[in-house]
């Protein structure tokens, strides 16, 4: 099912998304499920595969500027401008959709989010068929998003017409997701990419909305990219009693004596790149033990950890 890519497996998985199938591509973020976003019912299989409810919109992978020009006619100067910086990269923009665009993929709205992937494999899935694919991440609704093809394969294999593997994901958590409204950058959702960067960058102020103070921004529900055990957040350094039916999800060392389920450490130099990168992979392994709980250290809050920090909060449904 897993399939190594090459230009022979590209070429294939290409037809199957013209003919409207569902591939599961490598992005540099994040694992997608990917279907023809201008055909409504390939892209009704998507919801299908991953449970996924229909009120959380997608989004649209474009392999280069005259492709997201067929899906949207106004593309703010702002957003021009990140476009011109972060494409391709993990940097999604909403944006005006035209009428290309069906009402599955964006659960009705009007906007459309978009991004370019940069990953060799995507790009070229993307060129061959000559169609923006839209893909959510390749995991059941709610859990654990995949960086690796194995993840995929586990979680969705026997629901999916091909996996292509391109290795492990480099950035780990998904796309910052922007919107420009009332004049300023809204992140809705926090990446490897920094408000300091995208005000900097767009030329107006940038600021976080991640709690739906915008009325255009469904699916951030607050829980999400959880494991099947309960995770439990605590400060760096905390200690917790051994204990073996418990999985300890640590930033840069292990303090604590005696044994659990299962210990994984993010990044031993304290890298919140590494620790991002690692993240979802670290969470896989654990959940994979049968642990009950998960404690997870609390990372700080700059660069990415950010991100981290988002995505372990909706782990715990906090
Ligand atoms: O890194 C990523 O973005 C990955 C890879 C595969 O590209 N994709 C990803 O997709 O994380 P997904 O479906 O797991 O998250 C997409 C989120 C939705 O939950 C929704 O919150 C937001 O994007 N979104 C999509 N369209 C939107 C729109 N028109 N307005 C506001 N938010 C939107
Ligand atoms: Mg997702």
């Amino acid at each position: 099912m897993i399939t190594v890519s090459d230009q022979t497996s590209i070429s294939r998985a290409a037809l199957i998304l013209r003919n409207g199938g569902l591939v599961a591509i490598p992005t540099e973020t994040v694992y997608g499920l990917a279907a023809n976003a201008l055909n409504p019912y390939a892209c009704a299989k998507i919801f299908e595969a991953k449970n996924r409810p229909h009120f959380d919109p997608l989004i649209v992978h474009v392999s280069d500027r005259t492709m997201l020009d067929t899906i949207s006619d106004s593309i703010p100067i702002e957003i021009e401008r990140l476009i011109a910086r972060f494409w391709p990269g993990p940097l999604t923009v909403v944006v005006k959709k035209n009428t290309t665009v069906p009402d599955i993929v964006t659960s009705g709205l009007n906007s459309v989010a978009i991004r370019m992937p940069r990953h060799d494999v995507a790009l070229a899935v993307i060129r061959e068929s000559g169609i923006p694919l839209a893909a959510p991440s390749a995991n059941p609704f709610g859990y654990l998003s995949p960086t690796t093809a194995i993840h995929v394969e586990e979680q969705l294999g026997s629901r999916i017409d091909m996996i292509l593997d391109g290795g492990s994901c480099e950035v780990g958590v998904e796309s910052t997701i922007v919107k420009l409204y009332d004049g300023k950058i809204h992140c809705l959702r926090p990446g490897g990419i920094t408000l300091n960067e995208l005000a900097g960058t767009a030329g107006c102020e940038a600021v976080l909305s991640d709690k739906g103070d915008i009325p255009e921004a469904p699916g951030l529900l607050p829980s999400h990219y959880a494991p099947h055990a309960k995770v439990i957040l605590i400060n760096e350094g905390d200690h917790i009693d051994a204990d073996e039916t418990a999985a300890l999800c640590l930033f840069r060392k292990n303090n604590n004596g005696g044994h659990f389920a299962g210990i994984e450490i993010l990044s031993v130099s304290g890298d919140l790149k590494e620790a991002a990168s690692n993240l979802f992979a670290a969470l896989h392994r654990l959940d994979s033990l049968g642990a009950s709980v998960i404690y997870a250290e609390i990372v700080p809050e700059n660069g990415i950890g950010v991100a981290i920090m988002n995505r372990l909060r909706k782990a715990a449904a906090l």
